[in-house]
């Protein structure tokens, strides 16, 4: 065992208890309010809307008819107003709100008062092309100056943006568009991945040739190789922002009007398109970021997701902006051109609070300790996780070689749905477990449960659930509010169900097991079984398509994919290939089967239901669950068999 292990080991094996260094707790802002003194969750969620500024104060604090929440209802305000104009009356207005840095190499700074200007100017963009307060608008940029500054330009004048994952296919696009009848569609040439281009504009063309409510699209130059503009329809972001306003007055909005829709992976092939908020997401979002992340004004604060996804919207953009934080956002790969560029960044810029997934944690592990160490990394005081759990050799790696075994590291929990963190620690005060999300953050009341909605013991497997409505909870599923009631709030009695399985430990500790739907949860991005499976069904040679996931080292878990071929179609290698790319077309690179596996016929009960559990098991090398309810078991040891020799 290599010296390195050793101390791993030992340190493994302690109680593992991690109390909160006394100089973080010290000067931690959990110790400069009265806030968390509060227990009643509603006056707690009160007294945090004054975080916030408010054109007109609401009325109520939350009107609860079960399962439909409104919070702070009666009052109106702004959220690129929070994010912007309400620092420019003190030093913030100089201080650095966006540090950029491009995968090349190439880097700017936006003070407030500089963002102040784009946003104000691309807002004025937005209404010369008739964008209003409800208009949906999309967004499918890379991770550039330009993607928050499109956001803040929408929430500005009341429009609702809708952002892509500058990784989902063409066909992901055209499908997010159309679910929610966007008028504009706002994107770049390129991005850069790993030193190659990703055609966004390519991919946009190829995705309006059926997204008919799309008039206009306004397009930024990032990579500078050819791409067709078409006439009438396309424009030049830096065109069109010569002849901008320079100040939109900022609409006021209720506090119940929607702010963005994001889609996520359900159990169902259609993503759903999740609706937050004005004044209760913006309120969740500047307590947790304050809080969690324990920002402070000098702190350049980094966290590493895409915005495309939940945690880029509300932990790169409008937690850290409403605080007034300084906010470093890099476009690129963590081994771009060389897997040291994380730790290169981190030294470069002096980032003191830096939040990843753990898929990441594990790639660094991979790539091992020599890179990190490398480099000067004592300006971090803070660390952070998210996306799946994180298992304890990654946490603890991560404390040693990046930490330093001087940050506290948040696990926190949280989802699309949920718009903000719920559980999690607060830096400052609580003892940390590694491989726990710890307990639920104040205002908060989870809970591990079964069926019926009865509390399980302590040290048992059960739903995790909320109790209670917290304000930057989703409020339906864009146009379809039965999915909403009936997937969330209907299969745990009185609860909010989240589709993740969870025990509490006896200190009241909750330990995230992952999935209990058919969601899996590939290097932390959700991705629903279904959808891949309509992806592969929609290939001309698949009859039939069963996803799954394993476990995967690095990844959490990886996708696997059971395939039954029609008449006159034969398994090969190339064939796999063919179908991987498929699903590539499809939804994108992050829905890539790990492996396809052809067999004659699935696994499936006597009324046709396909026995996913028992796919799993084999996928697995486990030993394989009741084949009691099989129409037909011997199909299932030939499936075993040939899975054993493939692998
Ligand atoms: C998982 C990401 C364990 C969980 C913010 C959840 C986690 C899903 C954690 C949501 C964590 C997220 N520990 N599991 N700290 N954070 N998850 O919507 O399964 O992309 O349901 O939101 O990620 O993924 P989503």
């Amino acid at each position: 065992m290599s010296p390195e292990a050793k101390v791993l080991e030992a340190l493994l094996r302690e109680p593992r208890l991690f109390p909160p260094p006394e100089h973080f707790s010290q000067k931690a802002n959990t110790q400069e309010t009265e806030l968390f003194k509060i227990k009643d969750p509603e006056a707690f969620w009160g007294q945090c809307a004054s975080l916030i500024h408010w054109f007109k104060p609401w009325e109520r604090i939350l009107e609860w008819d079960y399962p439909q929440a409104r919070w702070f209802t009666g009052g109106t305000l702004n959220v690129s107003y929070n994010c912007l104009d309400r620092h420019l009356g003190s030093f913030r207005r100089n201080k650095a709100a966006l540090i950029w840095e491009g995968e090349p190499g190439d880097s700017c700074v936006l003070t407030y008062r500089d963002l102040y200007r784009e946003v104000n100017k691309f807002a004025s963009v937005l209404r010369s092309l008739g964008i209003k307060r409800g208009d949906r608008v999309t967004i499918y940029l890379p991770m550039i100056p330009e993607l928050p500054i499109a956001m803040l330009a929408c929430a500005r004048i009341g429009a609702i943006h809708n952002v892509v994952f500058a990784g989902f296919s063409a066909h992901a696009l055209q499908e997010r568009i159309n679910d929610i009848g966007s008028r504009l569609l706002i994107t770049a040439d390129g991005g850069f991945r790993r030193g190659q281009v990703i055609p966004l504009k390519d991919n946009a063309d190829l995705a309006l040739q059926n997204a008919p409510t799309v008039e206009r699209v306004i397009v930024t130059k990032r990579t500078g190789h050819h791409i067709n503009m078409q006439l009438g329809r396309d424009l030049w972001w830096h065109e069109i922002m010569h002849t901008a306003s320079l100040y939109i007055e900022p609409e006021p909005m209720e506090a119940e009007d929607p702010l963005f829709i994001l889609h996520t992976s359900g159990t169902t092939g259609k993503p759903k398109g999740v609706v937050h908020t004005t004044g209760g997401y913006l309120v969740g979002v500047t307590m947790t970021a304050k809080y969690v992340f324990d920002l402070k004004e000098e702190d350049v604060y980094w966290c590493t997701a895409d915005i495309g996804w939940i945690t880029g919207h509300s932990y790169v953009v409008y937690g850290p902006l409403s605080n007034g934080a300084t906010v470093l956002i890099y476009e690129g790969a963590p081994d771009y051109p060389q897997p040291n560029r994380f730790w290169e960044i981190i030294e470069k810029y002096g980032v003191n609070i830096f939040y990843t997934a753990p898929t990441a944690i594990r790639s660094f592990m991979r790539w091992g300790p020599s890179y990190p160490a490398r480099h000067d990394l004592s300006s971090l005081r803070l660390l952070g996780t998210v996306g799946e759990p994180i298992n304890p050799e990654a946490w603890m790696w991560y404390y040693i070689h990046i930490g330093r075994r001087r940050c506290p590291i948040v696990d926190t929990w949280w989802q699309t749905e949920t718009g903000m963190i719920l559980i999690s620690p607060l830096p400052g005060e609580t003892p940390l477990k590694p491989g726990s999300a710890t307990r639920p953050l104040p205002g908060i009341e989870a809970d591990v449960v079964d069926e019926k909605g009865n509390p399980v013991p302590p040290g048992k497997g059960g739903y995790l659930v909320i109790k209670k409505p917290w304000p930057a909870m989703m409020r339906t599923i864009y146009g379809d509010h039965r999915r909403y009631v009936e997937q969330y709030w209907s299969r745990i009695p009185g609860c909010y169900f989240t589709g993740d399985g969870a025990r509490k430990d006896a200190d009241g500790y909750f330990w995230i097991l992952g999935r209990v739907d058919d969601v899996i949860n590939v290097s932390g991005h959700r991705i629903g079984t279904m959808e891949v499976e309509s992806a592969l069904v929609d290939h001309q040679a698949v009859a039939e398509a069963a996803v799954i996931s394993r476990s995967h080292p690095i990844k959490g878990q990886a996708i696997v994919a059971f395939v039954t071929l029609k008449e006159g179609f034969t398994p090969s290698p190339e064939l796999a290939q063919e179908l991987k790319e498929h699903v590539v077309k499809i939804i994108g690179a992050i829905a890539r089967p790990e492996q396809i596996l052809f067999t004659p016929e699935l696994p499936k009960t006597r009324s046709g239901k396909i026995m996913r559990r028992l796919l799993r098991d084999i996928a697995e090398g486990r030993a394989l669950g009741d084949t009691s309810t099989l129409a037909d078991p011997s199909s299932l040891e030939r499936l075993r068999q040939a899975y054993a020799e493939e692998a």
